[in-house]
């Protein structure tokens, strides 16, 4: 693949009008919308919006006025074609590591008797913490075990099996529809991590038969740094469940201040405080970049980006480095690991040419490719740029070396 091969695809590419959806730095290669999106062009616009024109002028009214007390819902309706579910199935809230507490332990509350959460080995760390922490209160049991075997450790003991429908590190996606079947067979809910998937490949929440979900605003879905988190609760089981974290949000009637808790049927009950209008506004700008562009598409590109990333780091790069995950690209989610005994302090070397990419431990540099704004001669580029870095050793200096606190 030569730089020209990669700009013909480009100009072939269906996507390339959304790259103009998003104000990016023409002086970097950006590959890292899988940890922070890129800025939106529309976003400062819309959060000024919201500040100037209904914050500053309507104050307290703009509650019903500016229709703020809906917005949680009315945003995460715009995710359905992104994810495959319906609109009244989804709900904007929290953080990630938040909503899975919420889901998780609802869905252990709707399996008394059962003793064990059934959890993916190494998922990312604060799936596993949150897991711990709830078998922890509950005196429940939580087994570890590896993604591709827990269909199989899903049994009569099981309440709740949690994991990533792509693994952050490898790449790796779940068979979802098999883990969900395996579920319902055995009487257990499954709570799915999408954060590396929305967004990122064509997902059928429904089609699959999913329970429950949960994923992060800020990556994909180009929500800004701490933005809400996503849930998402199959219709059927909307009323079966309850959230143990009840909140004035989540009340039949908020404005009759009652002094007993009664749930609201449908998706508001999984809903908890007053959220955040302002993170709100700058997630809806965006979802918005998803505005007619098939999910279809997006997964196509993804395939095709990583096909050709990793093409060009296997014939550039020899054998320094190696893939970490699945050579299928149909069982890989949107990004890529390579693995290098220096791989913190090669990151930083590419950093510094303006590649960006990240560090996950202990050896692999993280490649994240968004379908709506990586253009594959970035892609092609950054294979080079890599390349370049490992022949002339330009990684092995002690500034490169210095940990930072976000890697
Ligand atoms: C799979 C997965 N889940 C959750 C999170 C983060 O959760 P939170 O938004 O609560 O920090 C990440 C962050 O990278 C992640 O990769």
């Amino acid at each position: 693949m030569t730089l020209e091969d990669a700009q013909q695809l480009d100009e072939a590419d269906p996507l390339a009008f959304a790259r103009e959806r998003f104000q990016l730095p023409e002086s970097l290669i950006y590959l890292d919308g899988n940890s922070l999106g890129a800025l939106p062009a529309a976003t400062q616009s819309r959060v000024d919006r919201l500040i100037a024109g209904e914050w500053r002028v309507d104050l307290i009214s703009s509650w019903t006025k500016h229709d703020w007390i809906d917005a949680p819902l009315r945003i995460a309706s715009k995710l359905a074609p992104i994810v495959g579910a319906k609109p009244n199935e989804l709900a904007i809230a929290d953080s990630t590591s938040v909503c899975l507490f919420k889901l998780l332990s609802a869905a252990v509350r709707a399996r008394p008797g059962r003793r064990v959460i059934l959890a993916q080995q190494g998922n990312f760390p604060t799936d596993t913490y949150v897991a711990q922490g709830l078998a922890e209160m509950l005196r429940l049991e939580l087994r570890l075990v590896p993604a591709d075997h827990i269909g199989n450790a899903i049994d009569e003991q099981t309440a709740t099996v949690t994991l990533s429908h792509v693994d952050y590190r490898s790449g790796a996606r779940a068979d979802m529809r098999a883990v969900n079947d395996a579920a319902r067979a055995a009487g257990a809910l499954v709570v799915w991590d999408l954060s590396h998937s929305a967004g990122a490949i064509e997902l059928r929440l429904d089609e699959a038969g999913c329970d429950l979900a949960v994923g992060c605003g800020y990556k994909y879905l180009n929500g800004g740094p701490g933005s809400p988190a996503f849930m998402f609760v199959a219709e059927r089981l909307q009323d079966e469940l309850r959230p143990p974290l009840q909140g004035w949000f989540g009340h039949s009637e908020p404005f009759a201040f009652e002094e007993s808790y009664r749930p609201t049927s449908g998706i508001s009950r999984f809903l908890t405080g007053t959220p955040s209008i302002i993170a709100l506004a700058a997630l809806e700008a965006g979802i918005d970049t998803f505005e007619g562009v098939a999910m279809a598409d997006v997964e196509a590109k993804s395939r095709a980006l990583l096909a050709l990333f990793i093409e060009q780091v296997e014939r550039r790069c020899g054998g320094e480095v190696s893939l970490f995950g699945p050579r299928d690209l149909e069982a890989r989610g949107s990004h890529v690991c390579f693995a290098h005994p220096d791989g913190y302090a090669v990151i930083q070397a590419l950093i510094a040419r303006g590649v960006v990419g990240d560090f996950r431990a202990p050896d692999l540099m993280r490649f994240g490719f968004t379908p709506l704004y990586t253009r594959f001669e970035e892609a092609c580029r950054a294979g080079d740029i890599l390349a370049d870095i490992l022949a002339n050793r330009e990684w092995d200096q002690p500034r490169f070396r210095e940990r930072k606190k976000v890697t």
